[in-house]
């Protein structure tokens, strides 16, 4: 007999004789003839509940299934009678296939965010966490859908590289451990013999260069994989090891690639609101009581689109007191962004053309800027309740205008040469960004810790699993 899952069963056209559910027990209520069993497999958030009476044979087993229990059943779908569920399911036949006894730690009570961090073994089989994973997992989906309607192809770009392609030193080294001869002593650093490549190597903190060389090549592309940043930021919206979605685009300007941005942030809200109703209307009512009309509106209207320096002088124009002082040349804080995005515009906002000096080598200068005003053709796109999500920029295709911001950026030609290459053989103008895939979860859930929406957290001082 083949399996039912509860999302299906839920969504049943009509009552069906007999039907095998498989899952995990959630709560367990014993009446005088019969019991109530929760079923949950993960399918979706609600279970199913099902009814074993206490003339089946099997109903001896029912005292097994505690909390946590698997347990198989096969019986008859037929109309609840009770309130909130349209169908239920009779028992023919139960079986406890794995027991759970009373340490199992998710019990039905309200468990905090950071207890449940503890158990990430365990968390997925929470109401809260599965409905993150299916979130997470129908984004995913989403993402490739997207550029795959738009005739994108998809790069995997290597997690090993030799390239800072942020040229900003926050990269995780890649050495061979030699465990017959460890380290020994006060002096554990790491020596050139341990480097695997014979070369420096690091993990990636971004597939944007390589990006960079098959847009050159196949005109639009994306990649989508793990990347990792060696900044100690303990915040609740930085992890050491995070999802990137970056599309690379050639013959594409700043405003074309913020015109992508933004028909991707509202294409995936479009299609989680539609394929996880159900998932988002318990964060809407667990999570942030916002979160829908949030979305909502975001849907609604263009983005506001604002430069650097215009957002200097609404900043300098607030009167705030602001904990990081605001002036033209630095670099915007949270809190500057989740004014502009929170206060002041009260929706999405990109802010554009940054200072030089603060952003990356490889993007474009900005032509005819005044002295002391240099600019660079970058874009981030802000949202409320989270700031920063996506960074993107037009990237410089002059070669001799690239050398000049490897050289200002203090970087070594010869280690970007084949970088360089792009720049001397057919160059184009082309343009792209990265989103931050837990960043983008923690908007459309409505979440606020970016560990608590990554299966694993990689921050600071978690790493047990
Ligand atoms: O702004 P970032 O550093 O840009 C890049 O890496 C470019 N190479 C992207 C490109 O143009 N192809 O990072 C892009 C996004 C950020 O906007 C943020 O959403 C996310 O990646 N991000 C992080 N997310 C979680 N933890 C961290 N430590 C993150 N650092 C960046
Ligand atoms: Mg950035």
């Amino acid at each position: 007999m083949q399996r039912t899952l509860v999302k299906d069963a839920l969504n049943a056209a009509g009552p069906s004789d007999a039907i095998l559910l498989q899952g995990w027990v959630r709560t367990r209520r014993d009446a005088k003839a019969l019991s109530f069993i929760e079923l949950n497999d993960g399918s979706c958030l609600k279970g199913m509940q099902v009814i074993v009476d206490a003339t089946l044979p099997d109903y001896p087993h029912v005292a097994q299934a505690h909390t946590g229990a698997s347990i198989e059943v096969v019986g008859r779908l037929v109309e609840s009678k009770g309130q909130g569920q349209k169908w239920e399911v009779v028992a023919t036949t139960f079986k406890v296939i794995g027991e759970a006894d009373a340490t199992y730690p998710l019990q039905k009570k309200g468990h905090t965010l950071e207890f449940l961090r503890e158990i990430a073994h365990l968390r997925p089989r929470s109401n809260l966490f599965g409905a993150v994973f299916r979130v997470r997992s129908r984004l995913a989906y989403a993402i490739h859908q997207f550029f795959q309607e738009r005739g994108f192809h998809y790069v995997h770009a290597p997690i090993i590289t030799a390239s800072d392609a942020e040229g900003a030193g926050e990269m995780f080294r890649v050495t061979t451990l030699d465990l017959e001869n460890p380290p020994r002593g006060e002096d554990k650093r790491v020596d050139a013999t341990q480097d695997f490549f014979a070369k420096k190597t690091f993990l990636t903190v971004s597939g944007q260069l390589e990006a960079e060389i098959f847009a050159c090549a196949l005109s639009n592309v994306y990649t989508f994989g793990p990347t990792f940043r060696a900044e100690n930021s303990n915040t609740s919206r930085h992890a050491a090891e995070f999802w990137m979605i970056e599309p690379e685009v050639a013959f594409c300007d700043l405003f074309g690639d913020m015109d992508l941005a933004e028909a991707f942030v509202k294409y995936l809200i479009r299609d989680v609101r539609e394929h996880c109703a159900a998932d988002l209307e318990f964060f809407s009512k667990f999570v942030d009581k916002e979160l829908l009309t949030r979305l909502d509106f975001v849907l609604e209207k263009p983005f506001v689109r604002c430069s650097y320096t215009e957002a200097v002088e609404i900043l300098e124009k607030s009167g705030k007191v602001w904990e990081h002082p605001v002036s033209w040349g630095a670099n915007l804080q949270a809190e500057h962004e989740r004014y502009l995005t929170e206060e002041h515009f009260k929706c999405p906002v990109t802010v554009y053309n940054y200072p030089r000096a603060i952003k990356a080598f490889y993007m474009r200068q900005t032509d005819g800027c005044a002295e002391g005003r240099e600019t660079v053709a970058a874009m981030d796109l802000l949202v409320p309740g989270i700031g920063e999500i996506i960074g993107g920029s037009q990237r410089e295709e002059r070669l001799d205008k690239l050398r000049a911001g490897m050289a200002l950026h203090h970087l070594d030609e010869k280690a970007y040469w084949w970088y360089l290459d792009l720049r001397r053989y057919g160059t184009v103008p082309h343009a792209g960004f990265g989103l931050g895939f837990e960043r983008m979860l923690m908007f459309v859930t409505g979440v606020g810790n970016i560990r608590d929406v990554i299966p694993f957290a990689r921050t600071p001082g978690t790493a047990e699993f």
